[in-house]
């Protein structure tokens, strides 16, 4: 599969078997965060790798809605950047995090990223408070997503080439 059929291919994936991941893939899918460009290269992103059932349960509970995949899945990336440490946090984290479930497709895998910056827990705790105090993550270090990982256990139909929003391309000027 060339990178753009990869692309095309690549849906979220929230259903997963509960077979392991080979560790050599978990490396690999670090392994792309790690090379993921950051601004100044300040690569001040902190992944939290999650493989234990009952803390991944813990962390689904970190908003009410949208997730439940994390309870579901063999593995979780919690990505968190030291927001002192560069300006554009998200947008490192966001890279980083995109690298990540890229390279989980091209081994097969499915993935789904899980919003926690801005969310809030049904008590009404900033996602990331939350998250933060069950992994140990430092106050610094805002937590952008969880990525989920595992092997699909559901079929979804790749991007559809004809529905992609070309309406939204500009031209030379908006
Ligand atoms: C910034 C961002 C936040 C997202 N948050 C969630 C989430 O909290 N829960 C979830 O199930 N999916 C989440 N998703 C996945 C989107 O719902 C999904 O990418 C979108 O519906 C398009 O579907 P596709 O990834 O299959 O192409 C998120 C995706 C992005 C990029």
């Amino acid at each position: 599969m060339d990178f753009h059929e990869l692309l095309v291919a690549r849906r979220s994936i929230r259903r997963y078997t509960t077979e392991k991941i080979d560790p050599e893939q978990v490396k690999l899918i670090l392994e792309a965060g790690l090379l993921a460009p950051t601004s100044k290269s300040a690569r001040a992103w902190q992944f939290v790798v999650v493989e234990d059932a009952d803390m991944l349960e813990r962390l689904s509970m970190c908003k009410p809605m949208g997730a439940a995949p994390v309870a579901r899945c063999p593995l979780a990336v919690v990505v968190a950047v030291d927001s002192t440490a560069t300006e554009p946090w998200v947008e490192d984290g966001s890279v980083a995090a995109s690298y990540m479930q890229l390279q989980a497709e091209a081994l097969g895998l499915g993935s789904c990223w899980i919003q926690v910056h801005g969310r809030f827990t049904a008590d009404g705790t900033p996602s990331e408070e939350y998250v933060q105090e069950l992994l140990g993550i430092p106050e610094v270090c805002p937590v952008l997503c969880i990525l989920t990982f595992g092997h699909k256990d559901e079929q979804r139909k790749s991007q559809d080439i004809d529905k992609l929003k070309w309406e939204n391309v500009h031209i030379g000027k908006f």
